[in-house]
């Protein structure tokens, strides 16, 4: 059978759950091979259960500054190609402004900003030469860039000024490598997401947390702002992780290749807060 994206070959970082397992899952089914990259190696295993051959696992702290790298030679000694990099992986690390420490600002800069740009600063030699090599032989194939922003980017968020401000930078990144990377034909958007029912807004009084060295840092909101959000959604309630990771996969179709540069907002009409 012949899938949209046959031939392909794409990164997802934070494949192990959530929007990235949805993601990788959409990837593969249209016919990618998918090196799905992520902290926890067990989530990973399921993940790569889910994609019929066509995914690799890499357990990976991303943050650590060698890892990006690594992803991306694992990528091409595997497949010898690289042509969609989804940046995704991320969490939370809420608290009200005036309380935030530096580890809260840096750890979110560290993986929602630096991360992507490590990632995409490996990838960027393999993307540019098969570029050129299209180019030499009168092809012009569209490899995409797909980053994960949030509305509290562009919108802001109360007890997220850290969370915000990472995400902000992330749509800076994304719209000036559009600007460089438009002429090599490798299309750079980013989806920034609303409320979404992953680990990450499940009720705080779940228990949920992320593990990050030594550190074990709560996720999840309270029941009430759960409560209040979903109502603030005119489609009436928060997105699955599929999706979610539809509004990805849109963007890594041939039928986005004249979408570049854009934030494509997929809240389910969310529109509070300042734009
Ligand atoms: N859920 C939402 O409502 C929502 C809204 C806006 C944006 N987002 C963004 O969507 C993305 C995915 O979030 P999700 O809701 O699916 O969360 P999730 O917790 O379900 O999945 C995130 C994955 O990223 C991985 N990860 C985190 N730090 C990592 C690191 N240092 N190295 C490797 N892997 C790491 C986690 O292990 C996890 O598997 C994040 O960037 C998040 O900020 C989510």
């Amino acid at each position: 059978m012949s899938g949209l994206l046959d031939g392909r070959v794409a990164v997802v970082t934070g494949a192990g759950r959530g929007i990235g397992r949805a993601t990788a899952v959409l990837l593969a089914g249209h016919g990618a091979r998918v090196v799905c990259a992520d902290i926890d190696g067990e989530a990973l295993k399921g993940t790569v259960e889910l994609l019929d051959g066509l995914g690799t696992a890499v357990a990976t702290d991303l943050t650590e500054p060698a890892a990006p790298a690594e992803v991306v030679a694992r990528t091409v000694d595997e497949h010898g190609q690289l042509d969609i990099v989804v940046n995704n992986a991320g969490y939370t690390w809420d608290g009200i402004f005036h309380k935030m420490s530096d580890e809260q600002l840096s750890a979110m800069l560290d993986i929602h900003l630096v991360v992507p740009f490590r990632l995409l600063r490996a990838a960027a030699p393999v993307l540019r030469e098969a570029a050129k090599r299209d180019a030499a032989e009168g092809r012009e194939i569209f490899r995409k860039v797909v980053n994960v922003t949030s509305i509290a980017g562009t919108m802001g968020n109360v007890g997220q000024a850290n969370y915000a401000a990472a995400k902000s930078a992330l749509v800076g990144l994304t719209k000036t490598l559009a600007k460089e990377w438009g002429p090599l034909k490798i299309n750079v958007n980013a989806v920034a997401f609303g409320f979404v029912e992953t680990r990450l807004t499940a009720d705080a009084d779940e228990g949920g947390a992320f593990a990050h060295g030594d550190r074990r840092i709560p996720l999840g909101i309270p029941g009430a702002v759960r409560e209040r959000a979903a109502a603030g959604i005119p489609l009436g309630r928060p997105a699955t992780p599929a999706e979610a990771a539809g509004g990805i996969f849109l963007l890594c179709t041939p039928w986005s290749n004249f979408v570049h540069g854009q934030v494509l907002t997929v809240a389910g009409g969310q529109a509070e807060g300042m734009s």
